[in-house]
């Protein structure tokens, strides 16, 4: 039987602040197989290691991502906040946690070589600069065999595929309130035209006949962001190849039940 893989959703992000090597190391110790984050590029165009497009939630700051170079961003704390909303979860050593290139993500990881779903944050105008820079990064770290790159931007995963076809890419697909959810059949069209090894789904699409369809269409299924321990079951039955969750200790501990049954 597979197992799904549990990959720590902006890394342990249930128990620490999301996108540092904090919650990346936090990841692994809690058994997680990799980690997903986000990258973005800075103003002189470094891929780092940032959700939002700017730092207000984490940074505690009124700038654009896009505005500050990498070393900026590298000195701004993005840690507090997390103490600050979480108490119950705070740590003093969170306090001070900054934000990560890409490069140093992968130096974080180049020991213990885990699977690291890369989303390429990004619009029509910088996706082929993101791309190029990501792809640089995952070759010249020796990261090929480990990656999946995703993307919203699907012109971004197939600009990945025409540059490195040798990298694993997934198309992602979220739930829109402002318009129907896309069916099975265009997610499956759409990830098959860009290029995609992978289909990662917001859970609320991650439907039975649409999993099944995907396997038959030759790509594998991430399902995000997924906390229940259900899950482990479901996707098991339905061959799903990695559950990406904010809270890796909980999962590989269902997941573990779930085997010694
Ligand atoms: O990996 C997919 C998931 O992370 C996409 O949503 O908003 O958490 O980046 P978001
Ligand atoms: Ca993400």
């Amino acid at each position: 039987m597979q197992t799904p893989l549990i990959i720590g959703h902006r890394g342990a992000s249930a128990v620490a602040p999301e996108n540092t090597l904090a919650a990346f190391g936090q990841a692994l110790t809690d058994g997680a197989d990799g980690v997903e984050f986000d990258v973005r590029l800075s103003q002189d165009e470094v891929p780092v290691v940032i959700h939002d497009r700017d730092l207000r939630r984490t940074g505690l700051t009124n700038a654009k991502v896009s505005d500050l170079s990498a070393r900026e961003l590298g000195a701004i704390d993005v840690g507090k906040w997390f103490n600050l909303r979480y108490p119950s979860m705070s740590r003093e050593e969170y306090e001070g946690a900054t934000i990560p290139t890409l490069e140093e993500v992968l130096r974080f990881f180049d020991k213990t070589k885990r699977v690291l779903y890369v989303e390429m944050k990004t619009d029509k105008t910088n996706a082929h600069k993101l791309a190029t820079e990501v792809v640089r990064c995952i070759r010249e770290h020796d990261f090929t065999h480990y990656a999946v790159v995703e993307s919203f931007a699907l012109e971004a995963v197939a600009e990945v595929k025409r540059l490195a076809p040798e990298i694993m890419t997934a198309a992602l697909f979220e739930r829109k309130l402002s318009r129907p959810a896309p069916s099975a059949d265009t997610m499956l069209e759409e990830a098959i035209a860009c290029g995609a090894s992978e289909i990662a789904l917001h859970h609320t699409l991650a439907r039975k006949r649409c999993v099944e369809k995907a396997l038959q269409r030759g790509l594998r299924v991430a399902v995000w962001t997924v906390d229940e321990s259900r899950w482990i079951k479901r996707a098991a039955a339905l061959g799903i190849n990695a559950l990406i969750t904010n809270d890796p200790a909980k999962m590989r501990a269902s997941l573990d039940d779930f085997c010694a049954r």
